[in-house]
């Protein structure tokens, strides 16, 4: 394991979607200070804008990185690195995080790191502070499923660097698939805590819906055909809002089915990854109180351990982009050039992202 106090403290941004974050770890990982802003304005709208992000994100980045460098008692000049989501996700939120991270690493005279999203997601359960007193470090290797609003696949995590993607979905997210639900029975955004908490007064076996893909060989997801269903048990009522108890009913019988699923193809995905010593999950559908319990059971059965970090820690951070960057460096890898471009698709198998051309002034003929 290489030495990484030459690059400690660093400092670590996150604008890929629409929270804007900033973090400072030390050499060990642990969080100095850390700072979550989630952009409340896309709420009336319904879902992220990508240009509103964008413009919200560069308002926010001065203060947040200030706010963020006071609680951890220090200054830009005890920065060692900068690291910052360069992909995947929105564009415009990645060039905004990557070009502040590279403008403070230029301004600092310090390296520049550039962090895949999902890397970030998957290698957080092995944080110190991720492991709950008492339990044992998370080591390799292990399968991640990754439920955001913008992910849903299952990743077997042989070593930092070392990942194969065994399945994804193949139309929404899962996050999506809940925030589509939850609009459709009248409730905010983002939908997923709001239709939790109304599932909990609903009766999880008073619909019969599908599960899609269930059964099926590999760990691929869908999510439509579910999403479907819903609507149509919703036609009936026009206009009208839904009685209480249906929307209920309709959250438990959805919530259930889609854990259902995922269990089936986590179980699954294990079959494919016989290997594993551990299951984590990982995003911010992680938070899902039934989802969990089920994965929990699924470990239990399979003999492997089961690691949820906390819900701050599963839902977009710059904590996540900043341990990534720090096992990156424990492994022997180099920081990247400042040229890095920024990519709104990072497939996670493509190691090393491309460097942006660098433009030479052409001269001009007189
Ligand atoms: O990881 P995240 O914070 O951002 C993305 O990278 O997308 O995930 C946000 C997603 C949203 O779709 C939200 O509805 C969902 O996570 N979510 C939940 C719960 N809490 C957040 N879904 C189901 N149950 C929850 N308790
Ligand atoms: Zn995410």
């Amino acid at each position: 394991m290489s030495d990484t106090t030459r690059f400690t403290p660093l400092l670590a941004i996150e604008t890929s979607c629409d929270d804007t974050a900033c973090a400072v770890l030390d050499h060990n990982g642990a969080i100095l200070g850390e700072s979550v802003l989630s952009q409340e304005s896309h709420a009336a709208l319904g879902g992220v804008v990508p240009e509103i992000a964008a413009r919200a994100h560069l308002e926010a980045l001065p203060n947040l990185v200030d706010l963020t460098l006071q609680r951890a008692g220090l200054t830009l000049s005890d920065i060692a690195l900068f690291a910052a989501t360069t992909g995947p996700g929105l564009i415009g939120g990645l060039i905004v995080g990557s070009s502040y991270a590279k403008g403070l690493a230029m301004a600092c005279q310090k390296p520049f790191m550039g962090i895949n999203h999902i890397e970030g997601h998957i290698l957080t359960p092995r944080l110190p502070s991720a492991v709950a007193d008492g339990e044992a470090p998370l080591n390799f290797p292990y399968l991640a499923l990754l439920v955001s609003g913008g992910h849903c696949q299952c990743i077997t995590v042989e070593d930092t660097g070392r990942y194969q993607r065994l399945g994804g979905t193949i139309d929404d997210s899962a996050g999506e698939a809940f925030d589509k639900v939850a609009k459709m029975l009248g409730l905010g955004w983002p939908g997923g805590p709001a239709l939790e908490a109304l599932a909990l007064k609903g009766d999880p076996k008073a619909y019969t819906l599908p599960r899609p893909l269930k059964g099926r060989p590999g760990c691929d997801f869908s999510f439509s055909g579910l999403k479907t269903a819903v609507a149509r048990l919703i036609e009936p009522y026009g206009k009208a809002a839904l009685p209480h108890q249906v929307a209920a009913d309709l959250a438990a019988s959805f919530q259930q089915a889609v854990a259902d699923v995922m269990a089936d193809r986590v179980v699954h995905a294990l079959a494919m990854s016989p290997h594993v010593t551990s299951l984590v999950v990982a995003g911010g559908v992680a938070a899902n109180k039934t989802l969990r319990h089920r994965l929990e059971q699924i470990a239990e059965q399979h003999n492997i351990s089961f690691l949820a970090p906390p819900i701050r820690l599963c839902t977009d951070n710059a904590v996540m982009i900043g341990w990534a960057a720090l096992e990156r460096l424990q492994q022997g890898e180099e920081p990247d050039d400042i040229h890095l471009a920024p990519r709104p698709r990072w497939p996670l198998s493509e190691r090393t992202p491309y460097t942006a051309l660098k433009t030479t002034p052409t001269e001009t003929p007189a």
